[in-house]
């Protein structure tokens, strides 16, 4: 969570590193500041709330400087406030730090230093960490510079437990900026007499699309001529220029009122990237970037599909086609259950890691269990040079552009068409001559997304027919019930109605208790073996006066008991969440709009996990 940028150049260094912080709003939006050095030393500026609020505090009087770092927060340890917002200093106010991460023991090294006299200005776990590299200094007792100013940071960091991306400035030391990463992303744009620092690309792609990808365990002195990178024991690091491809028109908003909005826009593109080089003209599939023998292939005897949010929903899609096609055991769960529950991990097993970010501390966690328990990882990430994208044993990269609405929409298709892929693969790699009759239709799912998307004024009205409601179930069986989940985590996370997913069957089972006026029922009837019994399964909450929505196939014929109907095209069974969900993305959207939600950064949240 929260994202961190960073500048040296000749730019004015406040403006450049606050705008590119805007890029990464998405990651918190709790608080945010600035700290640059000036001819007067160390000033800081910070600000409860969006950044917007940062810029209030400066009033346009940002100070001459050219050398800057800034942080917007997502809260963990300490409320969101301005003392608990970062940089966080030393109580000289010489050393200022921002930070991405959680320092697990620092508690006690808080402790340490309150009983050498150290006196803390907030709550947050951060604070340790200026306080720490000040006491070394004290204690090293020579002249600072970068060197010795390296060294005491290190020293700090080999006293602390957790995650860091960080960026630190010391007064004494200007034209400078240190960095140091552990579990937590950040990269270096290397410019022409300029460097920036971000955690993530999108935020200086504008100024330059040579980057270097900061690993694990590593540090950086970055002056405007020079990036350094060093292990933390001090030994030089040579890493390689990682070219960008994508530009900077792909992270802005081209028009629309929201990311959200271009980005449910964007799915159809999405879906035919995702496709393209992978389906091939004769209907058969081929994977690039996963370099598995067939024999590798049939060695998997079980398949482990792990993610959090979105992701996972995907994965629960993806979880029914496999078996249904490979006939393997598969599972599909959440990353931050899958890591403690001890699970069934061996040579024979794929598990196959999702994630937009590939940055997400769940997940990476899941990854580095399989591989010590001997799995081999396969990962379906969004961002390129991630440390998902990195770590894993082979990568499929899905094909949505920068993903910027804390919302996912685009990336939740990109990952169902991914995995259709991985699945009809393994099919073909297993003999199955199945692929033929799904060619066809993943190459007609772009086309079906467009039609979908034609309907934005059918679902604009029954947005403003729903979003009073007081609570809604999606219902769904099989495909159907994978879509709910999806489709409820949709309309909860934006509007903050209260949202459940249930398997269509079970309602009578206790949540039927809940129906009554003013509750909403989305039910999806788009697989054929199930239509019926779905109809009978809204039946019953239609007789308990809920307001009742139904999705259906085009072509179907329209129930007595739905208030509402909501016709989507249709394709083969397992393909049709992709179909499904754009019409819930849309839904989801202008009830949020409708209630006046804040749709791209949605309260409490923010798109890009970090911390367990
Ligand atoms: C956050 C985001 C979700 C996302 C989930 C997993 O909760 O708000 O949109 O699905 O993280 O993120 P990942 O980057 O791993 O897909």
């Amino acid at each position: 969570m929260c994202g961190i940028t960073g500048y040296v150049g000749n730019r004015n260094a406040v403006e450049t590193v606050i705008n590119n912080l805007k890029r990464l709003e998405y990651r918190g939006y709790d608080s945010s500041g600035v700290a640059c050095l000036t001819e007067k030393g160390l000033e800081v500026a910070r600000a409860v709330g969006k950044i917007a609020n940062l810029e209030r505090v400066l009033d346009g009087h940002t100070p001459e400087s050219h050398t800057a770092i800034s942080h917007t927060r997502w809260a963990t340890h300490g409320k969101p406030s301005e003392r608990n917002a970062h940089p966080h200093r030393d109580s000289a106010g010489k050393i200022a730090v921002v930070h991405n991460g959680i320092i697990e023991n620092y508690a006690e090294l808080r402790e340490e230093l309150i009983s050498e006299g150290v006196v803390f200005a907030s709550e947050t776990d951060t604070e340790v960490l200026p306080q720490l590299i000040a006491r070394e200094l004290t204690r090293l007792s020579t002249q600072i510079s970068a060197e010795s100013f390296a060294h005491a940071i290190r020293v700090a960091l080999s006293l602390v437990r957790g995650s860091y991306a960080l960026a630190i400035l010391c007064a004494d030391l200007p034209d400078t900026v240190f960095v140091a990463r552990k579990d937590s992303p950040l990269v270096v744009g290397v410019g022409e007499g300029e460097n920036f620092i971000a955690s993530d690309i999108s935020a200086v792609i504008r100024y330059t699309r040579n980057v270097l990808l900061l690993e694990d365990g590593e540090f950086g002195i970055i002056t405007p001529d020079k990036v350094t990178l060093l292990k933390l024991d001090g030994q030089i690091v040579a890493r390689e220029i990682f070219r960008v491809t994508w530009d900077d028109a792909a992270a802005e908003k081209g028009g629309y009122a929201h990311f959200m909005l271009k980005e449910i826009y964007e799915n159809p593109r999405t879906v035919r990237e995702t496709l393209r080089t992978r389906l091939l003209e004769d209907g058969t599939i081929s994977l690039p970037g996963v370099p598995f023998t067939p024999a590798k292939w049939t060695s998997f005897k079980r398949i482990a599909i792990v993610g959090c949010g979105t992701a996972y929903h995907a994965g629960v899609v993806g979880k029914r086609f496999f078996e249904r096609i490979l006939r393997r055991p598969v599972t599909a769960e959440v990353a931050s259950e899958f890591r403690y529950g001890d699970p069934i991990l061996d040579a024979e097993t794929l598990v196959i890691l999702i994630s937009q970010s590939g940055e997400t501390a769940d997940t990476l966690a899941a990854m580095r269990e399989a591989k010590s328990k001997g799995a081999t990882t396969l990962a379906v990430v969004n961002v390129v040079g991630s440390t998902l994208s990195r770590d894993a044993d082979a990568v499929l990269l899905t094909q949505a552009g920068p993903e910027i609405g804390v919302a996912s929409t685009k990336a939740y298709l990109a990952q169902l068409t991914a995995l259709s892929l991985i699945g009809l693969y393994f099919a073909q790699v297993q003999g199955a001559t199945l692929t033929a009759d799904y060619a066809v239709a993943l190459r007609e799912l772009p086309s079906l997304l467009e039609r979908c998307l034609q309907k934005e004024p059918e679902i604009i009205a029954l947005a403003e027919a729903l979003a009073s409601s007081s609570c809604f179930f999606y219902l769904g069986r099989g495909y159907d019930f994978d879509t709910s989940l999806e489709a409820a985590l949709k309309l909860k996370e934006i509007s903050y109605i209260h949202a459940e997913a249930y398997p269509a069957g079970e309602m009578k089972h206790g949540p039927l208790a809940l129906v009554e006026p003013g509750v909403s029922v989305i039910g999806f009837c788009t697989q054929i073996e199930t239509e019926e019994k779905m109809i009978s399964n809204l039946k019953e909450v239609k007789a308990r006066e809920g307001t009742v929505v139904a999705v259906l196939r085009e072509g179907a014929k329209n129930p007595d008991c739905a208030d509402y109907t909501l016709f989507v095209p249709g394709t083969l069974d397992p393909l049709m969440p992709i179909v499904s969900m754009v019409s819930m993305q849309i839904l989801a959207y202008h009830v949020a709009r409708l209630r006046g939600c804040e749709i791209d950064q949605p309260r409490n949240l923010a798109k890009s996990v970090t911390v367990e």
